[in-house]
């Protein structure tokens, strides 16, 4: 491992301008046994879910930038995509999930509006966000498909590209939705898709997203499901295969499994380094339940979502604390993380789910300011084993964020 490190290092050390410095500086993360190991140390992965990095629903872009009408689709600005790194290490995380780093199918503005169309200004958002949390030292997990039919797309395309006209409002639970995983010509689709998105060169570090330590894991999908609510039917052999398929083209990368949920059939495929689950609500003996299959498996286990602003603190607490305490988890991220308009300073961009989580935001309530110094507290407990008191005060985030922070 030292030998790639050095080598990735070579590599960031030949690039001449126009290119930025400062990123591909981090080290892999590499699995042993139940435990991500960093430079040989124990490492966690904590954090937020960030959605919309490389794709947003929720602003209206400024008249003549690219904008979709129909489900409200714009690219982030690049402050925005700035000020969610500097948030992330203020809360002291080490990492950040998202979604549309690796879901982008389906509309005008995705990667792939259509099958196997690459649209290549869709990366500059991708490449931007990928760029700046290598220099803020954040590390990325990358879904590549969703379960669902929303703006960014997911299986669905798949599935109208594959010649089944199926929709998730109608089609939930149409037994044919399994086409996705079972069909090859859909699967040879998505693999292709696959490429697209790993073999990507950043235009701000040269670097392919498969050489980028920065994108340490990728994940299989977000909630993938079968045609049933809580079937956790992604087939295990589709699951070995897309995991298989990620490390040959891009072997340094740990893979997620993205079924929602533990199925006890995807145990034994030894391609995936983490299982993974969503706690809605926060369940603590779902938790504990989840991480005693998983461990005995000889994997970590990682928290992907969880509603961190509803339930009772004191649950949520409950959380935290198994966590920290369990060796064999890798961590967790919330649901989920917003900032400013930026470059609008005065506004912060709102989401509709109840559950976005505002640093800094003057109109936060003291319920949701107390659970924010709980997350940091907890962060900072997984990222470098400190105790903070729980009402340390949170430190402040200039908006908009420096591009080339001084490193920590
Ligand atoms: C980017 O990397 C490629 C492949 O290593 C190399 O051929 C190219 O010259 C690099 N471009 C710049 C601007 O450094
Ligand atoms: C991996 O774990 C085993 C025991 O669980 C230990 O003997 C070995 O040294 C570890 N390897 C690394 C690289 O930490
Ligand atoms: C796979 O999908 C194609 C349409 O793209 C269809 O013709 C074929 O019958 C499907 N294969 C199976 C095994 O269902
Ligand atoms: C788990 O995966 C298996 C094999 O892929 C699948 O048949 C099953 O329906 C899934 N769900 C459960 C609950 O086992
Ligand atoms: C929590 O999880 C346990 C075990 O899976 C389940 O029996 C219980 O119903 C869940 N509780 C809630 C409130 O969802």
């Amino acid at each position: 491992m030292m030998k790639l490190a050095l080598f990735l290092l070579s590599v960031a050390g030949t690039l001449a301008s126009p290119l930025r410095q400062g990123a591909a500086k981090l080290s892999p993360v590499i699995r042993n046994g139940t435990t991500l190991l960093v430079d040989g140390k124990a490492w966690k992965m904590v954090g937020p879910n960030v959605y919309w990095l490389g794709l947003d629903e929720n602003v209206t872009p400024p008249a003549g930038e690219p904008f979709y009408a129909p489900t409200k689709a714009s690219y982030p600005t690049k402050e925005r995509i700035t000020e969610v790194m500097a948030t992330v290490q203020a809360l002291g995380g080490t990492m950040i999930r998202g979604h549309t780093l690796g879901v982008s199918t389906g509309n005008p503005l995705s990667v792939w509006p259509e099958a196997r169309v690459v649209n290549e200004q869709a990366f500059d958002s991708i490449d931007w966000a990928v760029y700046q949390a290598g220099v803020y030292g954040i590390r990325l997990l990358v879904p590549l498909v969703d379960n669902y039919d929303y703006y960014h797309g997911g299986k669905y395309n798949f599935l109208r590209w594959g010649g089944f006209d199926l929709n998730k409002n109608r089609d939930e639970n149409n037994p044919l939705v399994q086409q996705f995983y079972t069909n090859s010509t859909i699967i040879d689709l998505f693999k292709d898709y696959i490429k697209t998105i790993i073999t990507h060169r950043n235009q701000y570090t040269n670097l392919t997203f498969a050489e980028d330590p920065t994108i340490f894991a990728y994940e299989t999908g977000n909630e993938l499901l079968g045609p049933t609510w809580g079937d956790m039917n992604s087939p295990a052999d589709w699951v070995q295969e897309i995991a298989q398929y990620v490390k040959s083209i891009a072997p340094q990368k740990l893979v997620v499994d993205g079924t929602y949920g533990i199925n006890k059939t995807h145990l034994n495929i030894e391609e995936v380094d983490i299982f993974s689950d969503h706690m809605y609500p926060v369940n603590t003996t779902k938790l504990q339940e989840d991480i005693g299959l998983v461990e005995a498996a000889g994997r970590p286990f990682f928290a992907g979502e969880y509603d961190w602003v509803g339930g009772d603190t004191a649950n949520l607490q409950s959380m935290f604390k198994i966590i920290e305490e369990s060796p064999a988890v890798a961590g967790d991220t919330f649901w989920s993380q917003f900032g400013h308009n930026a470059p609008d300073c005065a506004n912060y961009v709102y989401h509709s789910d109840g559950l976005s989580l505002q640093y800094g935001n003057p109109r936060n309530t003291p319920n949701q300011n107390s659970r924010i110094q709980l997350i940091r507290k907890h962060f900072i407990a997984m990222s470098q084993g400190k105790e903070i008191a729980p009402d340390e005060a949170l430190p402040a985030v200039p908006c908009p964020a420096p591009t080339s922070p001084s490193r920590r």
